[in-house]
C-alpha cells in the first residue's frame, strides 16, 4: 500500500460462508472460501488498522495481526459483529457470503429417509449489513454484491436499499472468478463514483480496495 490510509482505525471484516443447520449432520450452504474476506482483513491491517475478522467456517488460518472470531451460522455472525462494533468502529466490510434463510425448526434428531419429497420451511435471516449500515453501527459501510446477471443494476440497488456508502460486484456466474477461486473481477459503486478492477489475485484486489476505500472514507468523513 502506498500510504497507511487506516492508520489506528478499528475495522470489523466479515468473512466466509454461514451454515443453517437442518439437523446434527446436515445443513444449508454455499461456495464461499473465505478467501477475498480474509484477503480484505490483512489487506486491512496492513494499512495499519487494528482488524477483527468474524469469520464462517472456511480452511484458512489467520492473518497476522488480526483477531478472529469463529462463527457457524448467520445468527452467530451477527451476535459476533454487535459484539465487535460494542467498542465503536470506524469501516465495516461484510465479504461474507451469509445465508439469506435458515430452517425454521432444526430437529434435535438426524431426519429418517421416509417419504419420497420432503419439504423444508426456511425464514429469513437477519441482513447484517442492512442491521449495521441502517443503525449507523459504523462510520463507514462496505458491502459486496454476488450477481449471476444484471451486476451493475442489483448492486447499485443493494447500495441504496441496504444505505450503504460502497459496494462492490462480482459477477459469480463466472467460475473463473468470485467464489472458490484465486483471483476475482469486481466493479465499486459509491454515490458519486465507479471504478472498475479487472481480475487479479485476491490479496493483490484487496489492497487495491482497501486505497480506494481509505480514500473514500476521508473524503466522507472530512468534507
Ligand atoms: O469467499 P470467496 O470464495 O473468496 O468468495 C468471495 C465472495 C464471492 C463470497 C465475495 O466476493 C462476495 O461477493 N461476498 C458477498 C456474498 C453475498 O452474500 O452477497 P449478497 O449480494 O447476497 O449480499 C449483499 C451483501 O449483504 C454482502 O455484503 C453480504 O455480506 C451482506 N449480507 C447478506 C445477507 C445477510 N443476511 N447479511 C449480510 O450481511
Amino acid at each position: 500500500l502506498s500510504e497507511q490510509v487506516l492508520q489506528g482505525l478499528r475495522v470489523v471484516v466479515t468473512a466466509g460462508p454461514t451454515r443453517e443447520a437442518i439437523d446434527p449432520v446436515r445443513y444449508i450452504s454455499n461456495h464461499s472460501s473465505g478467501r477475498m474476506g480474509y484477503a480484505m482483513a490483512a489487506a486491512a491491517q496492513q494499512a495499519g488498522a487494528n482488524v477483527v475478522l468474524v469469520s464462517g467456517p472456511t480452511s484458512l488460518p489467520a492473518p497476522a495481526g488480526v483477531q478472529r472470531l469463529d462463527v457457524v451460522s448467520a445468527d452467530d455472525m451477527l451476535a459476533a459483529v454487535e459484539q465487535s462494533l460494542a467498542e465503536g468502529c470506524d469501516l465495516f466490510i461484510a465479504t461474507a457470503a451469509v445465508a439469506d434463510y435458515r430452517v425454521r425448526l432444526k430437529q434435535a434428531h438426524k431426519i429418517k429417509k421416509s417419504n419420497d419429497e420432503l419439504a423444508l420451511e426456511l425464514v429469513a435471516n437477519t441482513d447484517i449489513l442492512a442491521h449495521v449500515a441502517t443503525r449507523q453501527l459504523a462510520s463507514y459501510c462496505v458491502g459486496f454484491a454476488a450477481e449471476t446477471r444484471r451486476v451493475e443494476h442489483y448492486a447499485r440497488d443493494k447500495l441504496e436499499r441496504k444505505n450503504l456508502d460502497m459496494i462492490i460486484a462480482n459477477d459469480v456466474s463466472d467460475t473463473r472468478i468470485g467464489f472458490n477461486s484465486e483471483n476475482n473481477a469486481v466493479s465499486v459503486f459509491w454515490h458519486d463514483g465507479t471504478q472498475t478492477f479487472p481480475s487479479q489475485p485476491k490479496q493483490a484486489l484487496a489492497s487495491a480496495l482497501i486505497e480506494l476505500i481509505g480514500q473514500q472514507r476521508r473524503i466522507k468523513i472530512k468534507p
